[in-house]
């Protein structure tokens, strides 16, 4: 399964170090060749010489040993692999990667690094849970590294919850997942993501709540899958992912005329929360307070991109959108996915109490010609990530 592939384990400090010994043996098993860096800390849960056994290579501890900088320089280790997996990746590693220090030879590494890193966090759930660790969580997601688990359940110190390692098969399974076929490869998705500002005049514009999270966890998960992803966003409060074309835009129309250029496309994902309405004249100056009184502001309608999308010459095979409701969730995207021509519509409840429009979870329902699916309250990148793999179905 991994043939020949090279994986370069940085082991941390904690008590799951323990399982990266199993682990080295499952990868081995599984035809991968594997380096092991072992940190400071982690060498105070496991031994070099059980670690060295098990890989049948000597394990790297420190960056200031001139014999490996003679040998192979931390550059030179850094890049002699296919893939950098952090196995157990610690709350204090996850903030030094976040944070980008290389004060060590795993942290200098991790910096130096051009190939894809893995993580599996195990912590215990309260440093898991801790604001600074999810920041800095969203923080190395955002720079690209992948991460499986943790899982939940009882942990070494005696507390229940998210925090435990993942276990060596499945982490085996997400590095064989990160060499598989990429089965978006050739594919081009236009993604449409985040609010769209709409000016009064030069100072004041019409927004909404949209954060674009949603929006740039798909394109992620699409580029993830091989796709060519155009990902076309308004201004947004998180960041675009790496490794797409990003067009940024303002208004809906805007907005529009960059998805139509975006064609000839295999699938568009609208996941744009584009204003229905703008201001029909848009003052050219900054409006007074004065004698006139309240302004009156007269409106006319946006265009509709994803109608658009979906009775366009060159409409793409699948069109995706998404509904946004406060009430009747479920009818309320039936009527709307045969109202704007798409073939699938992601309906979520955005009402106050929710939490979902700028926050981290979502719970959707899928809406597809012949079936509506119920899917759990998730992470808005595991929604992503199960959307980018039914897209990948539907296109194959
Ligand atoms: N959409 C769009 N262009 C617009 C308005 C909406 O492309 N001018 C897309 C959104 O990106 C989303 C879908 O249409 O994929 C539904 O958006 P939503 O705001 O829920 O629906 P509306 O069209 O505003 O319909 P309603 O007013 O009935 O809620």
């Amino acid at each position: 399964m991994l043939a020949d592939k090279r994986i370069t384990l940085i082991i941390g400090g904690g008590i799951a170090a323990y399982k990266s010994l199993d682990l080295i043996r499952q990868l081995r098993r599984a035809g991968a060749q594997v380096t092991p860096v072992l940190t400071r800390a982690g060498a105070e849960f496991v031994t070099p010489l059980s670690v060295a056994a098990l890989a049948e290579v000597r394990v790297f501890q420190d960056l200031f040993d001139l014999k490996d900088e003679t040998e192979m320089g931390h550059i030179q280790l850094s890049r002699a692999s296919d893939l950098l997996v952090v196995a157990p990746a610690t709350a204090n590693l996850m903030a030094r990667m976040a944070a980008g220090l290389a004060d060590d030879l795993a942290s200098t590494l991790l910096l130096a690094t051009d190939k894809p890193v893995l993580i599996a966090p195990a912590m215990n759930v309260r440093m898991w849970d801790h604001p600074a660790t999810q920041r800095n969580l969203a923080q190395v997601q955002a720079d690209g590294v992948q991460v499986v688990g943790p899982n939940t359940g009882d942990m070494a110190c005696g507390e229940h919850g998210p925090g435990r390692m993942a276990e060596p098969a499945e982490i085996v399974a997400a590095i064989a997942a990160q060499f598989g076929p990429r089965q978006m490869t050739g594919k081009r998705v236009l993604v449409t993501s985040g609010p769209t500002h709409e000016p009064i005049d030069p100072v004041r514009y019409i927004a909404n709540r949209s954060s674009g999270a949603q929006g740039s966890a798909i394109a992620g998960a699409l580029r993830d899958l091989g796709a060519d992803v155009v990902f076309v966003t308004g201004p947004a409060h998180v960041p675009a992912p790496d490794g797409v074309q990003v067009i940024r835009v303002e208004t809906a129309r805007e907005m529009l005329d960059a998805s139509l250029a975006a064609l000839p496309a295999d699938a568009a994902i609208c996941a744009a929360a584009v204003a229905d309405w703008r201001v029909k004249a848009e003052f050219t100056q900054k409006m007074k307070k004065g004698a006139q009184g309240v302004p009156v502001l007269e409106f006319s309608e946006n265009p509709d991109i994803l109608a658009t999308l979906s009775t366009h010459a060159l409409r793409p095979a699948l069109v995706v959108g998404f509904a946004a409701e406060t009430e009747q969730v479920v009818s309320h995207a039936i009527a709307k996915r045969a109202r704007k021509g798409c073939d699938w519509i992601v309906a979520n409840d955005v009402s106050h109490g929710t939490g979902i429009m700028g926050g981290t979870e979502n719970a959707v329902h899928l809406i597809t010609a012949d079936a509506s699916e119920d899917w759990p309250r998730l992470p808005k990148s595991e929604v992503a990530k199960r959307l980018a793999q039914r897209i990948a179905e539907a296109l194959a």
